[in-house]
């Protein structure tokens, strides 16, 4: 009986074990308990059977929003209320069952929209997001914030799985000399970075290639944006994961000592097309500009993998379906992340330049066959309207 109790919460969460190999990785973002439930996602997670789920934020949606414009903290109960209520979700109730879960938070389970390290409530969202997570013994109880980091197997197959914590040392958006880390969680990533895996995933809320685009979804600031970069010269065989904007898509940057890929998963319950229709089109597929993109931007829910094949090295890196269904699929390989990239020509040019010149070939495409199309009108009304 008293083994019993003892094992329940290992059969009903698989608790982390870095002694195990990591062979697939599925992470996901942005799910809406107002938006319809998308059970369907967790199962075809759970059969895909990753050996770990990343959480990318926005796990629940903690904050409640106000007139459009702004977001307050709900109260603690209710936010509680609204992880149990995950957990008690049958889907992801299987999926923990039998995956290991870590993950991050990003703005909404941090508790608020956009929130930076001025939250007032940032202690309390930490121990309801590690009780979601039920990490009773956690290393993250050992200092502020919530970034970690985990080595899963042994050297020649290890994956390094660093979690950055977005929110809880940011400065303000708007705050362009702004830093998004903080120094003692820089000098945790330094050291970690300095001890990487074979392969290494530095997984966070906030798409992080992402600084030349018109369109300003939230970032990295500018500056620890190119600190990271700094970093990343120095550390081989890195891939970034990102959530957040509610689409899907992998980059690829070329410009740096070896290719950054960054995959973006966002987007389990809702996206930026199920809230706007197809006026996210012009954003999505126009004004924001593709320099780092090697698909796609997926504007259907989503959820991504990494599939490690420790016996070739090769690396398949996906968007899938709710279905579990490739949306986008790009292959890399452990030699690829080791070795140095062909830079792009726009590698060499600003990011002013990168991002006008991508506005003036939307033009182009855009709006000549608009023109034209005026022009066919007004000639058609021209010939046929007695009127004229
Ligand atoms: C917390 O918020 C919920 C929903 O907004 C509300 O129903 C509940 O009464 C609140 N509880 C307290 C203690 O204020
Ligand atoms: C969890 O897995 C165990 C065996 O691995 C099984 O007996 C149990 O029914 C599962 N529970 C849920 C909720 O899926």
């Amino acid at each position: 009986m008293w083994t019993f109790l003892l094992l329940i919460p290992w059969i009903f969460s698989l608790r982390i074990d870095e002694s195990k190999t990591l062979s697939k990785i599925a992470f996901g973002s942005c799910h809406h308990h107002k938006r319809p439930p998308n059970p369907k996602i967790f199962y075809s997670i759970t059969n895909w059977s990753p050996d770990l789920y990343i959480w990318l934020g926005d796990s629940v949606y903690a904050d409640i929003p106000y007139f459009y414009i702004a977001t307050y903290p709900r109260n603690l109960s209710s936010w509680k209320q609204l992880y149990d209520n995950l957990k008690e979700n049958p889907g992801y109730k299987e999926l923990r069952n039998t995956t290991m879960v870590t993950g991050v938070w990003d703005d909404h389970d941090y508790g608020i929209n956009d929130g930076d390290k001025n939250f007032i409530l940032k202690k309390e969202a930490k121990t309801l997001y590690l009780e979601f997570l039920e990490e009773e013994n956690s290393k993250r109880l050992g200092h502020e914030g919530i970034y970690d980091s985990y080595t899963f197997g042994k050297k020649g197959k290890s994956i390094k799985i660093i979690l950055i914590d977005i929110r809880s040392f940011r400065d303000n958006k708007w705050d362009s000399e702004g830093d998004s880390l903080g120094e003692d969680q820089w000098k945790w990533l330094e050291k970690e970075l300095n001890n990487p895996g074979d392969i290494t995933i530095l997984a966070n809320g906030l798409q992080i290639n992402a600084q030349e685009r018109w369109i300003k979804t939230e970032r990295w600031h500018r500056k620890s944006y190119q600190k990271l970069l700094y970093l990343l010269n120095k550390t081989p065989g890195v891939i970034l994961l990102s959530g957040d904007v509610h689409m899907g898509e992998i980059l690829k940057n070329t410009c740096e000592n070896f290719p950054i890929y960054e995959i973006t998963s966002s987007g389990m319950t809702h996206t930026a097309f199920t809230t706007f229709g197809p006026l996210v089109w012009i954003p999505a597929y126009g004004i924001m500009s593709f320099t780092y993109n090697t698909g796609p931007r997926i504007l259907k829910f989503n959820f991504g993998t990494i599939e490690v094949d420790w016996n070739t090295g090769d690396i398949e890196m996906a968007i899938r379906d709710s279905e579990g269904k490739y949306l986008f699929l790009e292959k890399t390989s452990i030699g690829e992340l080791y070795s140095k990239p062909k830079k792009s020509y726009l590698c060499e040019k600003s990011e002013a330049y990168r991002s006008s010149a991508h506005i003036l070939a939307m033009l182009l495409v855009y709006l000549f066959p608009i023109a034209e199309i005026c022009i066919a009108i007004l000639i058609f009304l021209r010939k046929y309207s007695r009127s004229y």
